[in-house]
């Protein structure tokens, strides 16, 4: 199983490197066809029943502090909604996972899934609708909530949930 985490610790390097070349397409591409896959039928599964689950990792309460007091992911939620009322096409829905119950902790990284997910989706649109009014309105929002996520994530992941998985699956 170290080796599973292992190998996704060093997918979040390879995603910030794509990050910091600004190319947004192959960080979709990575983190939704290969990374986020991999986590929810590696690792999450794994995760999901343990009795441990629930204690976290170090810095898990900082991170919650931060989604209740900053509310961290308004900012997407209020782009998409602004997208979708101007005639944005709405996402399809995110899969679902027969592992995850409710007030299972590990809805907490796959609600950022999700919203990444949806997203990713309105920035592929506009890729393809390149003279559209809503490309000029939305792409540089949407992506920045985007890398804003995904960095957020990939910090959390690294430094609560990743650090737990090691402790309790070895
Ligand atoms: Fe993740
Ligand atoms: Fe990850």
């Amino acid at each position: 199983m170290l080796e599973v985490i292992n190998e996704l610790r060093e997918e979040h390097r390879a995603i910030l490197c794509l990050i910091e070349k600004n190319d947004i397409l192959a960080v979709i591409k990575y983190v939704e066809e290969i990374h986020h896959p991999k986590e929810e039928k590696l690792l999450f599964p794994k995760l999901a029943g343990h009795p441990l689950l629930n204690q976290g990792g170090p810095r898990c309460m900082y991170f919650r502090g931060l989604e209740l007091d900053l509310q961290i992911y308004d900012g997407a939620k209020k782009v998409l909604k602004d997208f979708y009322q101007n005639k944005g096409p709405r996402p399809h829905a995110y899969g679902t996972f027969h592992w995850l119950k409710d007030n299972n902790p590990l809805n907490i990284p796959m609600e950022e899934h999700r919203l990444g997910h949806e997203l990713s989706q309105a920035i592929q649109f506009l890729y393809t609708h390149p003279s559209s009014d809503l490309y000029k309105d939305f792409l540089v929002p949407l992506e920045q909530e985007y890398v804003r996520l995904l960095k957020l994530h990939i910090e959390k992941e690294d430094t609560c949930l990743f650090i737990l998985a090691e402790r309790i699956l070895q």
